[in-house]
C-alpha cells in the first residue's frame, strides 16, 4: 500500500511531492522499524495541498494554530477517504487519519517520528522553495525565518533535533546569503 500511495503522491502532488516522498526517506532512516501506518501517514501528510478547493485553509506566513490544524484535518479526510477507495480496512485509515491529524504537533511516539520526518525534509528539501517565496515578495525574509525555526523547535524526539540543529542553521545562513545579495 505505500507504493500505491506514493505513486499517487507523484502523480497528483505535482507541485512538492519531493517533500512527501523525501519524508518516508526520512522516517525510513529514523525508525526502519515503523508500521505500515506510519509510513502511509508520513508520505502522504500534507496532500490536501493537492486537492484545491474552497474549504482550503490559508497559510498567513505566520505560526498559525488554526491553519496547521484546519490543513491537517483536511488532509486526514482526503487521504482516508482515498485509501477506503483502495480497499482499505477501517483499522488502518483510522489509525492514518489520527497521525496525520496531528502531523504538525505530534503527541505520541508514531506521530512525533511522523512529524520529525515532516520536519528533517521541509528542513533538507523544502529550503529553496521558501526562499525563493523571499525573492518574489510572497513571504518576508522573517516570516520564513520564522517557520525554519518552527521546523526545528517543534520537534519533539531529542535525538532528531541534533539533526535539524545544524540543517536550521544551514538555512538561516542560506536566507543570510540571500539578503546580503539583495540588499
Ligand atoms: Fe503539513
Ligand atoms: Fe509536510
Amino acid at each position: 500500500m505505500v507504493e500505491i500511495a506514493s505513486q499517487w503522491v507523484l502523480g497528483k502532488y505535482k507541485h512538492n511531492s519531493r517533500h512527501l516522498i523525501n519524508s518516508l526517506e526520512w522516517l525510513d532512516r529514523i525508525a526502519p522499524e515503523a508500521e505500515e501506518h506510519v509510513r502511509l501517514a508520513t508520505v502522504t501528510h500534507d496532500m490536501e495541498r493537492a486537492f484545491p478547493g474552497p474549504d482550503m485553509p490559508v497559510w498567513s506566513g505566520w505560526e498559525d494554530y488554526d491553519y496547521y490544524v484546519a490543513h491537517s484535518h483536511r488532509s486526514a479526510r482526503i487521504v482516508g477517504e482515498w485509501l477506503t477507495a483502495q480497499g482499505a480496512v477501517a483499522e488502518l485509515r483510522e489509525k492514518v487519519e489520527a497521525l496525520i491529524r496531528v502531523h504538525e504537533f505530534g503527541g505520541w511516539p508514531e506521530a512525533d517520528l511522523v512529524q520529525a520526518a515532516d520536519s528533517l525534509s521541509f528542513l533538507d528539501v523544502n529550503v529553496e522553495l521558501f526562499l525563493d517565496y523571499v525573492r518574489k515578495g510572497k513571504f518576508t525574509a522573517e516570516q520564513v525565518r520564522a517557520k525554519f525555526l518552527y521546523s526545528h523547535t517543534r520537534v519533539r524526539i531529542d535525538r532528531i533535533q541534533e539533526l535539524t540543529r545544524p540543517m536550521l542553521e544551514s538555512a538561516n545562513a542560506r536566507l543570510d546569503a540571500l539578503l546580503t545579495v539583495s540588499v
